[in-house]
């Protein structure tokens, strides 16, 4: 068996089997099959497709490519989510703290910010001092302890997706169904997590594109999960805008602190709303209650101040400083301008996610350094009425900030 013959038959759209789907991920992993040749298989299968058993031996393999986490000497049912990636989408960084808060163990492997998308573990990193690397035993005496850990995929978690995820980001082949689904569902079930919530992202700053995509991927991943005996809900949510106000690692922890503080308001809506239901779901399959209790309890520990108590023990218990998150400062910022006056009806997510990545905020090849306090600040949002030459969004970054990026966050927002 060789590359070649594996990409010359996924070229023409023919089904791999499992033994070249295990020679593919074990051969990429141990660094025998070099990037250019994983690279053009990828792209044939994010052009041709996979069948379902595909991803599933694809799942399969990559999970066979490392450890698999044994969470057992945790009690309780233990709870994670998952987002398929958006922009703003500080989703993890409010509900992992309210689900704890509930006394239900998270134990969580979150990963790095993939092509616009941002990623949890570098929204964490943000924060001076914060560990994401734990070994086995911090991660899982964090949980029984805090009842929550967040920890990046060290050690030999999904060492297959390692690989893959960062080559993927620099090749154009993210978009893909089974390479989406087999990356997720890889690292969730080597998580060990007993059930699962995915939040699949659908609109222009999402990978799918389409109600329908969302519904495949969606509908792909809970298949290999309850395949593999979890307990897996999927929920498809809005990207066309981006999430929130902030975008951009440290304004993202700063904007997830705020809510869980309750210093939202009304034009916070979609971040509140879209916490409230994934952390409802979170809670209903681990406790095993109706969505009317889950909502009320969720909605108790956000008004009560122990979520964001529970926020501030988890960072500070994997070495975050707290002070630090309140330290949000660049060298560069720049006030955008509205151009005509009118309510604004959409703030395209692609191109926002794509100015935040010019300033910084993510990577253009897998060596980028980011610029944690990079970043955009949505000062009016969909719905919101501007006049002409009102402050509709602002810019950070520590490098100078060019007129590409400038021009996609004015083009982002269309005003009618
Ligand atoms: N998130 C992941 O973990 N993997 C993907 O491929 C896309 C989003």
């Amino acid at each position: 068996m060789n590359m070649a013959q594996l990409f010359e038959k996924k070229k023409h759209g023919q089904a791999l089997s499992q033994e070249e789907i295990e020679y593919f991920v074990a051969g990429y992993t141990n660094g025998s099959i070099p990037d250019y040749q994983a690279s053009s298989l990828l792209m044939a299968i994010r052009l041709m497709g996979m069948t379902d058993d595909e991803t599933f031996y694809l799942t399969k393999a990559m999970i066979e490519s490392g450890d698999v986490i044994d969470l057992t000497s945790i009690e309780g049912f233990k709870i994670d989510k998952h987002s398929t990636g958006g922009v703003g989408d500080k989703v993890t960084l409010i509900v992992t703290p309210i689900i704890a808060a509930l006394d239900i163990p998270v134990a969580k492997f979150s990963g790095k910010g993939l092509g616009i998308t941002g990623g949890t573990i570098d929204k964490l990193e943000s924060i001076r001092g914060f560990k994401t690397e734990l070994s086995s035993q911090e991660f899982i005496d964090n949980v029984n302890k805090h009842k929550i850990a967040v920890a990046g995929q060290t050690g030999n978690l999904v060492p297959a997706d390692k690989k893959l995820y960062a080559l993927r980001d620099v090749t154009g082949t993210v978009d893909s169904i089974p390479l989406i689904a087999a990356s997720i569902m890889s690292k969730k079930i080597a998580s060990g997590a007993d059930g699962i919530v995915l939040d699949v992202k659908c609109g222009s700053g999402a990978f799918m594109k389409t109600e329908e995509e969302a519904q495949r991927l969606a509908e792909t991943m809970t298949a290999i999960g309850e395949k593999l005996g979890r307990k897996v809900i999927a929920h498809i949510s809005d990207m066309d805008n981006p999430l929130g106000k902030m975008i951009g690692n440290k304004l993202e922890v700063v904007e997830a602190y705020a809510l869980l503080k309750g210093q939202m308001d009304e034009t916070h809506v979609d971040l509140v709303d879209e916490c409230v239901v994934i952390a409802s779901l979170m809670y209903q399959i681990a406790a095993g209650v109706d969505e009317k209790t889950a909502t009320e309890a969720v909605r108790g520990v956000l008004a009560d101040g122990s979520a964001a108590a529970k926020f501030e023990e988890f960072i500070v218990a994997q070495g975050g400083d707290m002070a630090d998150i309140f330290q949000q400062e660049t060298a560069h910022q720049v006030a955008i301008q509205a151009k005509v006056a009118g309510t604004v009806e959409t703030i395209n997510a692609l191109l926002i996610g794509e100015a935040s990545v010019g300033l910084g905020a993510g990577r253009v090849t897998k060596e980028s350094a980011l610029d944690y306090d990079a970043g955009i600040q949505l000062a009016a949002k969909k719905g919101d009425v501007v006049a002409i030459g009102d402050t509709i969004a602002y810019l950070y970054a520590n490098n100078a900030i060019d007129v590409d990026t400038i021009d996609k966050v004015q083009a982002a927002y269309q005003i009618g």
